[in-house]
């Protein structure tokens, strides 16, 4: 165990040992008498209404259930620390990652999407790897996924994805599995998905441990120097370990005998002083470049090529603590995109404006109302104080009369803007309102081919077994033919032999590549079909 950093120190307050052997009491602090009999009228009667401790004791147990997370239900987490090696003092003003003297502490939490919370770890899906970074300046959370690219590029269409992946709502069937209809029914409609759905058939979705895994922030974000001046950047994560997968035979055999294995495996190798490290890299992009490449830079469904723009290493992540309570700090962690520092800003990526309100939405409820931010783990080291007051599960006692601003009676009224104080990036836009998407989203085939030639012999084999065996589950015809084409976009060996997998027509060649511009399945989706 590492000495207690400034995180640590302030859990401190919160922990609890209740010592259950000696003394049991009440939530008021009434000493219990006996805790395995209730109060009742003779030996055989029924119980009795005044028995306060039965009472309690049944009313706290029947609500100890929250809601679990909408997506990423799945997770397990663990504190360390962040320190930045190579400063980015000349594109942010984000001290953390200027400041080589500092050792940031951090919360992470990896999880898979689609399962439940008691689903088995080593299924084929995304992983979430979401870090909060308790800084001096504020919480500051990359809410990433260890894949570079998202399914869709409208957050809009959040809601119809989800609910495609998870299971159907007749059967709730299947729990945490790509196979089945209403997902391939989804993707095969929207051939934005195309180059994720290449990643999820890939290894890539069968994580060998968290300690092994890459992490991306997906969204292209934006550095803002000292003087507001900004710059592009991509993050990335990368396992000191090596990236490594499990084979498609492993993962089911594993997720029958163990389906902690990958929860487990990062609990022991903390517990046993094995730190995992991740090296945090960028991807810069000067402003002047937004328009230099062939796709979209605020396109989550695009990487930018390290060819192009090599990634730069720039600071280390050690995990080093295992939570004291799953419940109390894994489960009620709240990490929103929205939680950014001065000197990290936004873009107008369409997918990410619209998890800038997803995310503290479903906390809302998730945790109960508006003062989850109060729970330990997500309280920042940073100083908090505003005139946000009242609402459930309040905790801090607020003294004072002025809860307003500006006000004369308690200082709340400073008269310049504080050092320090985040100021939004001054970006100009300038259009009308319209429900439409830029031209510049519309290749959807280019990257997933790119992705697909950069892939072994081998790894072509397993992406190829994944979508047989995946899309063979599907019982509409239709729907696994309309898969294929757009496959054929991809690759032509790739498509021919999904088809020959799932027995539909192999597809003719195509002529020209189509990079996208509508899906053959799309113009097709309400033509009359076969049914099975
Ligand atoms: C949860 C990543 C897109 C809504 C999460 C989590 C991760 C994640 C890692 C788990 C957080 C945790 O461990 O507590 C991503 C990535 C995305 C993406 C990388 C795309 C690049 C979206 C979109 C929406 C969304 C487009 C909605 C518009 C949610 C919600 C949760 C969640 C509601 C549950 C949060 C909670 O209950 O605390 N996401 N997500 N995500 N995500 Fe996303």
């Amino acid at each position: 165990m590492t000495t207690p950093d400034d995180k640590d120190r302030r859990l401190g307050r919160f922990r609890v040992d209740p010592d259950h052997g000696s003394r049991l009491t009440t939530d008021q602090g009434i000493p219990v008498d006996d805790t395995d009999n209730s109060l009742r009228v003779g030996e055989r009667g029924p119980t009795l209404m005044e028995d306060f401790h039965f009472r309690e004791k049944l009313t706290h147990f029947d609500h100890e259930r929250i809601p679990e997370r909408v997506v990423h239900a799945r997770g397990t987490g663990a504190y360390g620390y962040f320190e930045v090696t190579d400063p980015l003092t000349e594109y942010t003003s984000a001290e953390f990652l200027r400041d080589t003297s500092l050792r940031t502490p951090v919360f992470v939490r990896f999880s898979t999407v689609a399962g439940s919370r008691g689903s088995a770890d080593t299924v084929r899906d995304v992983r979430g790897f979401a870090t909060k970074f308790y800084t001096r300046q504020g919480n500051f959370d990359l809410v990433g996924n260890n894949m570079p690219v998202f399914f869709i590029q409208d957050g809009i269409k959040f809601p119809d994805f989800v609910h495609a992946v998870k299971p159907e709502p007749h059967n709730e069937i299947p729990q945490a599995s790509s196979a089945h209809d209403t997902l391939w029914d989804f993707v095969h409609l929207q051939p934005e998905t195309t180059h994720m759905m290449m990643w999820l058939m890939s290894d890539r979705a069968l994580p060998r441990s968290f300690r092994m895994m890459q992490g991306f922030g997906v969204h292209t974000f934006r550095l803002v120097d000292e003087e507001g001046a900004g710059t592009f950047v991509k993050f990335h994560w990368k396992p000191r370990l090596g990236t490594h997968s499990l084979v498609w035979d492993e993962t089911q055999k594993i997720a029958g005998k163990d389906p902690d294995f990958n929860r487990r495996d990062l609990w022991e190798a903390i517990e046993a002083g094995q730190y995992p490290e991740w090296e945090l890299g960028v991807q810069l992009v000067p402003e002047e470049r937004e328009h230099a490449f062939d796709f979209d830079l605020l396109d989550a469904t695009k990487i930018i090529p390290e060819e192009e723009v090599p990634v730069r290493p720039v600071g280390r992540l050690v995990l080093d603590r295992n939570p004291d309570n799953f419940f109390a700090e894994t489960e009620q962690v709240a990490f929103h995109l929205g939680n950014v520092v001065p000197g990290i800003d936004f873009t107008n990526d369409p997918l990410l404006q619209a998890r800038l309100f997803s995310y503290l939405d479903t906390q809302l409820i998730r945790l109960g109302g508006p003062n989850f931010t109060q729970l330990p783990v997500n309280r920042p080291v940073a100083e908090v104080r505003n005139h946000q007051r009242d609402g459930y599960h309040q905790s801090a006692i607020h003294t004072g009369r002025a809860a307003y601003h500006p006000n004369s009676l308690s200082g709340g009224c400073p008269a310049v803007v504080p050092e320090g104080a985040f100021t939004h990036y001054q970006e100009r836009v300038d259009g009308n309102k319209i429900r439409k998407r830029s031209e510049s989203f519309a290749d959807h085939y280019s990257q997933a081919t790119l992705f697909w030639n950069s892939m072994s012999d081998w790894e072509k084999e397993h992406i190829i077994a994944a979508f047989r065996f995946e899309l063979g589950k599907v019982e509409h015809r239709h729907i696994r033919q309309g898969v294929v084409a757009n496959l054929n976009n991809v690759d032509h060996y790739l498509a021919v032999s999904v088809a020959e997998g799932v027995g539909v027509e192999p597809p003719a060649q195509p002529a020209t590549p189509n990079h996208g511009r509508s899906s053959p399945a799309l113009s097709q989706a309400n033509a009359p079909r076969d049914s099975v």
